[in-house]
């Protein structure tokens, strides 16, 4: 009889907790001392609330929930289209409907404080983060692009847990595939988790983020950001004594118009930063590399003077899957060859290693390490994601593999 009575009272127990609330991720949209926002969808429709506060037992405070719509693409292969009166067999890309996103800003928090938080509709799960610190304490953050929400991105954010990073700087193309359907961005958000409970993801959008829509939609709905600028790409926040900003660097699908007035803003917020903080600029697409996707002159011829005069630190980008670190390079000294230290010159570093296939580099004068696939291999243990230790006068960055081992390891040091 006593064990009837459990498997009952089990059963009650499953069929009461509904979880509806899925892919839950975390994003600054302001600032990352006061607020957190919580971002997440459900397939079901079912509206939820947020309740957060610092015990975890009497969550008191309760944040407005927004909700928006996004497609839901699906691709359906191998249909028979007419073209010009003729039959080809090709992949369709159809809309089935939407999928409900929610975003909840959670704000006047403490800074360097832990707190919880809980989606209602979800039901039980209460998970934590802690907001960026008042001062200029040390810190760690994780970097990398390129994943396509392959199985590798959460082996290598399971490595990465070890180093208890603030925050992961996600370099593009999350989505893997030709078409951002609704089940690629549901890979992408699955190999993210249950990391992304606790570890705001901060993105800059890849050419797969898109859905074939150059206002990108989809991935706007997906993410709150901060919205400052005007531009839903071009965003920076500070955190620690780093200054990060997000720009849409692309040299092949967005009009000269769009990339003047990129670098327009780009200008104008480095301009605004505080002088006395790391610069950290990120985007999907190289302004240097010896890769594929090596960047175009007119990224560079718009970029690279903004870097050179504002004297940014790093540029993290992806697209070219691989690993390249540049020298020391600025290129209103010399477009030719590499300065002797970090401190005259940006390290541009290719950081397209989160589970996409390798390809091959050519290398280049400005070239200090690579990490690339060899002669038609693709070899799966050379994938990476980057770490970022941030102390008063230093970055110490390491790529580190799935087994942990540290495949690069170099400075930055302050710029006087
Ligand atoms: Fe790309
Ligand atoms: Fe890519």
């Amino acid at each position: 009889m006593k064990n009837i009575i459990r498997v009952l009272n089990v059963l009650v127990l499953c069929f009461s907790v509904q979880v509806w609330a899925e892919y839950v991720h975390l994003t600054w949209e302001d600032d990352p001392k006061t607020t957190m926002t919580v971002n997440w969808q459900d397939s079901k429709q079912v509206e939820g609330k947020v309740k957060y506060g610092l015990e975890k037992e009497s969550l008191e405070k309760e944040a407005a929930v927004r909700v928006e719509k996004v497609k839901d693409i699906e691709v359906l292969r191998g249909q028979m289209i007419e073209i010009s009166n003729e039959i080809f067999k090709r992949d369709v890309k159809t809309e089935k409907g939407s999928i409900n996103v929610y975003k909840a800003k959670l704000t006047d928090l403490k800074p360097g404080t832990k707190y919880y938080y809980l989606i209602e509709s979800e039901g039980k799960d209460i998970n934590s983060f802690t907001t960026a610190p008042e001062g200029k304490e040390n810190f760690t953050f994780i970097a990398g692009g390129d994943g396509g929400g392959s199985k590798t991105t959460a082996e290598l954010l399971k490595v990465a847990a070890r180093f208890r990073p603030k925050f992961f700087i996600y370099a593009g193309d999350m989505v893997g595939g030709a078409a951002a359907t609704a089940g690629s961005w549901n890979a992408a958000f699955k190999s993210f988790l249950p990391y992304s409970l606790s570890m705001p993801i901060m993105p800059t959008p890849g050419n797969h983020d898109s859905d074939d829509d150059l206002e990108f939609t989809n991935y706007q709905a997906r993410f709150a950001l901060p919205q400052k600028s005007g531009s839903v790409f071009n965003y920076s926040f500070d955190y620690g004594n780093c200054h990060f900003a997000s720009t849409l660097a692309s040299g092949t699908s967005f009009s000269d118009e769009r990339l003047t007035k990129t670098a327009a803003w780009l200008e104008e917020d480095l301009r605004a930063a505080d002088p006395a903080k790391f610069k950290i600029v990120f985007a999907h697409t190289p302004v240097l590399s010896s890769g594929w996707h090596a960047g175009s002159d007119k990224v560079k011829d718009l970029f690279a003077p903004i870097f050179d005069k504002y004297r940014v630190d790093l540029y993290i980008d992806g697209h070219d899957h691989g690993y390249e670190r540049s020298k020391p390079v600025n290129f209103t000294k010399s477009a030719e060859a590499a300065q002797l230290s970090y401190k005259d010159g940006t390290c541009y570093l290719v950081s397209g290693g989160l589970g996409s296939q390798f390809r091959q580099f050519a290398g280049s004068w400005s070239t200090a390490k690579l990490i690339q696939a060899d002669k038609n291999h693709y070899p799966p243990d050379r994938f990476y994601f980057i770490k970022i230790e941030v102390t008063e006068d230093k970055l110490n960055i390491q790529a580190i593999g799935k087994e942990g081992q540290v495949l690069d390891d170099f400075n930055i040091e302050k710029k006087n």
